[in-house]
């Protein structure tokens, strides 16, 4: 019934829907949920122990025995610029006051923790069917070792450029990501302006320009985004925000409430909490770190300064990371497998 069989040909699955890697709140169960019901289920990793990401690669083939997902976040060593760090605590300030904070904390560095040598050993000893990564990717032995143990590759692009890299770079798969995804967007260099291509205009031209399956990503909720993913050219989608409302999902409760409140425009882009472009609920501190462009630290640098503001939301959405997409208004809340049957009979209607 699908009018193209890349991605389900090449990963031997039933349903070309990727549940998208989100970490911190993807699960073993909602992962295991989603490629029992013959999708791909992920687990999105950004400073998880290498411990954890065994221990979960073992729960999730005890719950199943079909393909899965494991993601990690590829970017440069974060650079502490002093005068950075200084001008962005000086720009907290107002907002440390207001949340009842006194000290802003000053050492601030971090060491890489995302993808580290350690957790390539694992991938290689554990052999993951797909392994896939958000801002680039690692260095090109990285992706020759985890290719020559037999795990597919995938990698997110957010313009045609991008996109043309990862083929060139060996990728099996990629993600056109759309500015409505929620999230962090998957663009390799920060430092140029974003000019934020939506999924209608980004898919036809990466159909174009590239070899391998592509995957569309970024504001799809139901049936009818992804028999649009498929006649822009895409075979397949990713979803994450659409499955957040899951059960198995690990969201909290002002989250999951935002959710259901969700509208079109109730999100934007910031760097405010995380260093690196984020679409998330809008909020006050969003807002107003959005009026001043200077440069904040380095991602995941600036977590260590928005962390202690995060710690003191409660149950307000002021200092609050939400992420989350433009199109979470269509969101249901069902469990996992449910969502993926809907989603299938929904598009299977429409193709
Ligand atoms: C809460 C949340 C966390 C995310 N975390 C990751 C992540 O860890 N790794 C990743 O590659 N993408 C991450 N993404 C982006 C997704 O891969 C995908 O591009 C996005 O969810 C698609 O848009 P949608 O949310 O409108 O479906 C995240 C998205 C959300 C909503």
């Amino acid at each position: 019934m699908w009018p193209k069989t890349h991605l389900i040909d090449l990963l031997g699955i039933e349903h070309p829907i990727i549940q998208a890697p989100m970490a911190g709140s993807t699960t073993v169960e909602l992962a295991a949920a989603v490629s029992n019901a013959g999708g791909i289920g992920s687990m999105g990793y950004s400073e998880t122990s290498v411990e954890t990401i065994r221990e979960d690669a073992e729960k999730i083939r005890k719950l199943t025995d079909k393909p899965f997902n494991l993601n990690f976040f590829a970017h440069d060593t974060p650079v502490s610029k002093a005068d950075v760090i200084e001008s962005t605590r000086e720009r907290l300030s107002p907002f440390y006051a207001q949340a009842g904070l006194s000290e802003i904390p000053r050492d601030v560095s971090k060491p890489l923790l995302t993808f580290t040598e350690e957790k390539l050993e694992l991938l290689l000893e554990i052999k993951p069917p797909l392994v896939s990564f958000h801002f680039g990717l690692p260095e090109s032995s990285a992706i020759e070792l985890l290719k020559s143990a037999g795990c597919r590759i995938l990698c997110s692009a957010t313009t045609t450029a991008e996109a043309i890299a990862l083929e060139l770079a060996g990728v099996d798969l990629i993600v056109a990501q759309g500015w409505e995804a929620g999230g962090h967007r998957g663009s390799f260099d920060v430092n140029h302006e974003d000019h934020g291509i939506g999924i209608m205009a980004l898919v036809p031209q990466i159909a174009d320009a590239v070899n391998i399956p592509l995957i569309a990503a970024g504001g799809i909720a139901d049936g009818r985004g992804i028999a649009a993913a498929f006649m822009l050219g895409a075979c397949g989608v990713q979803m994450g925000t659409a499955f957040l409302s899951c059960p198995e999902a690990s969201v909290s409760d002002v989250h999951l409430e935002a959710i259901r409140n969700a509208k079109d425009d109730d999100t934007r882009l910031t760097r405010a909490f995380s260093g690196r472009p984020a679409r998330a609920r809008r909020n006050n501190y969003i807002e107003s770190m959005a009026v001043c462009r200077d440069p904040l630290p380095d991602f995941p640098t600036m977590y260590s300064l928005s962390g202690p503001l995060m710690a003191t939301s409660g149950e307000t959405l002021d200092f609050r990371f939400l992420l989350y997409g433009q199109a979470a208004a269509l969101n249901r809340e069902m469990p996992a497998a449910e969502l993926v049957q809907t989603l299938v009979t929904e598009a299977r209607n429409l193709l």
